[in-house]
Parts: C-alpha cells; sequence; structure tokens
C-alpha cells in the first residue's frame, strides 16, 4: 500500500496507509481526519477536499479537469499547489506523496 503524508491545518505532519485506486480525499478521510469535509463524497462539485501537493510530485498529477479548476477558483486560499483531494487516484507511483489540507473557506 503507497503511503501518504498528510500535514493537517495545525502543522502536525502524519504518515497514513493509501489503498492504491482510492483517491486521496478517501485516504485522509479514511484515516480519521475530520478538517476535509468532502461534502459531496467525491464527485467533483463542493471544494471541501481542497489540499496543497507538494511541487516534488506536481509533474506526476492528473491533468486538471475544468470543473475541477472552476470550482478551486470559488476558494480564497488557492495557490499554484492546489488540487481537489478526490481527483487524484493513489498509486505505488505516489507512495510518499505528500499533502497539506488547504484552511477552510
Ligand atoms: S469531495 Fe467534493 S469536490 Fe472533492
Amino acid at each position: 500500500m503507497p503511503n501518504l503524508i498528510v500535514v493537517n491545518r495545525d502543522g502536525s505532519e502524519a504518515t497514513v496507509e493509501a489503498k492504491a485506486g482510492n483517491s486521496v480525499m478517501e485516504a485522509i478521510r479514511d484515516n480519521g481526519y475530520d478538517e476535509l469535509l468532502a461534502l459531496c463524497g467525491g464527485c467533483c462539485s463542493c471544494a471541501t477536499c481542497h489540499i496543497y501537493v507538494d511541487p516534488a510530485f506536481a509533474g506526476q498529477m492528473p491533468k486538471m479537469t475544468e470543473d475541477e479548476n472552476d470550482l478551486l477558483d470559488s476558494s480564497d486560499h488557492r495557490n499554484e499547489q492546489s488540487r481537489l483531494s478526490c481527483q487524484i487516484r493513489m498509486s505505488d507511483a505516489l507512495d510518499g506523496l505528500r499533502v497539506t489540507i488547504a484552511p477552510e473557506d
């Protein structure tokens, strides 16, 4: 199982196990983080699963869809590392991926 490093809003960092094929959002939620609301359940319509992806992994991220891009535009905290965590699937290639839960909008 690939590892995922999660940085919480308070700055604390932890390594959790993610199931390959599950989204980063599911991996975060299944490991007990309640900061990530993920209100729409992963169907790319809420933007409450906003994370920042470590730039070291930027080249391995899936291409952003127009829907994801539009939703991220609704966030006051968007930056060049912003992604919606429900749109990124974990895989062995992403072992060690480091993400930070973005501030709440
Ligand atoms: S969980 Fe709603 S957009 Fe990701």
